[in-house]
């Protein structure tokens, strides 16, 4: 009811809520459950959107794109809605931020599950030496698949993992990513050619698949998502985190820094340069990226235009302040409203998850 009422005070549009109400009450005492027009599904999407505290690009919430695939419930289907989705979500290198939403849960029915954390994901093979080749933050799930028969890749830092699909009840299958579905960037540096040679790479578009999507009551378990990139995100994090591909030290390296005391700030030299290489590849290849300080700045433009529509805007502080240069960003001079909203995106509290050792964050 509370999402109904939500749904018609914003959308005036779609008329008066009482006969909707009604409506709603009597598919629910039919069937157990209820079913979104599309409209609805649509909007709380976009409001699960706006409603998830720790994602600073919200500005552009009521434009995510949303592919109604509510039919699809096999691992198959899934899997190939997963491929167009990715195709689509890039046209000509322009990334739209776009949802795939596929059955949701009905009582004794539940909805397909995707078991991977992202759509494209890079391995992590796991050597005799201890050490890993790929990310390590993906060596349970590299492992996992394996197991399930992946015959693994070629065996760079850079191989996309299999997508893991469940239907129902069954057991997750594993489909190869196409690689047209697959838009990546090299990585090159605009001052040190040196840089290029270093062989990095990352993929264009960032779309999390392990989250459940809740609206109004209804669970949509697999509604993978994608925006676009942050710069810090890859530079400060997925190659910088001494759990990732570690590369802070590689590049003091070839920066010739004094890695030997660490108020040398070697650290926070390499990281600047891996962060403008991000910057500067994505910029060069014509694939859409933002950086921190302009997201910063849309973000309290976006802060600035709820209040103005009469709603709070949740935002967690430690995930909205970017990872490097925090204080030199507004969003680091301030606090933020907490909350839980509904609609929104959830974790699935889940034992092969765990297993699967992805963590609950990314
Ligand atoms: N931080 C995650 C990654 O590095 C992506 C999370 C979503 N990011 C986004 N810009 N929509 O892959």
């Amino acid at each position: 009811m509370d999402f109904v009422r939500l749904f018609h005070a914003e959308n005036p549009i779609a008329g008066p809520v009482e006969p909707r109400v009604h409506e709603v009450r009597d598919e629910i005492h039919r069937t157990g459950t209820y079913t979104h027009t599309p409209g609805e599904l649509a909007f709380g999407a976009q409001v699960a959107w706006r409603n998830s505290s720790r994602c600073i690009g919200r500005l552009y919430w009521h434009s995510l794109r949303v592919r109604d695939r509510r039919w699809v419930n096999t691992a198959e289907g899934v899997a190939a809605e997963c491929v167009n989705h990715l195709r689509e979500a890039a046209p000509r290198r322009r990334i739209r931020p776009t949802i795939t939403v596929f059955a949701p849960d009905r009582p004794g029915l539940p909805g397909p599950r995707i078991w991977n954390e992202q759509l494209i994901r890079y391995a992590g093979y796991a050597m005799d030496d201890g050490s890993v080749v790929g990310d390590p933050r993906y060596v349970n799930f590299t492992t996992m698949v394996r197991k399930l028969g992946w015959l693994g890749g070629p065996g760079t830092p850079f191989d996309v993992l299999p997508l893991l699909v469940s239907a129902g009840d069954g057991q997750p299958q594993m489909f190869t990513m196409p690689g047209d579905a697959v838009l990546e960037v090299p990585l090159s540096h605009p001052t040190h050619p040196w840089f290029e040679e270093l062989g990095l790479r990352w993929h264009a578009v960032p779309a999390i698949s392990n989250m459940c999507l809740e609206i109004g009551g209804i669970h949509y378990r697999a509604a993978p998502f994608n925006g676009w990139y942050m710069g810090t995100e890859i530079g400060a994090r997925n190659f910088a985190d001494t759990d990732r591909y570690d590369l802070m030290p590689v590049v003091a390296h070839h920066l010739g820094l004094d890695t030997r005391s660490d108020r040398s700030l070697w650290r926070d030299q390499a990281l600047l340069e891996i962060n403008v290489a991000v910057l500067h590849s994505f910029e060069q290849a014509g694939v859409t990226m933002t950086d921190h300080h302009t997201e910063s700045g849309r973000f309290l433009a976006h802060l600035k235009r709820e209040e103005k529509a009469g709603r709070v805007c949740p935002a967690d502080w430690s995930w909205i302040v970017p990872p490097m240069s925090g204080s030199t960003t507004p969003v680091f001079h301030r606090y933020y409203d907490e909350a839980e909203l509904s609609p929104n995106f959830a974790h699935h509290p889940d034992s092969l998850e765990r297993g699967l050792g992805q963590g609950t964050v990314t």
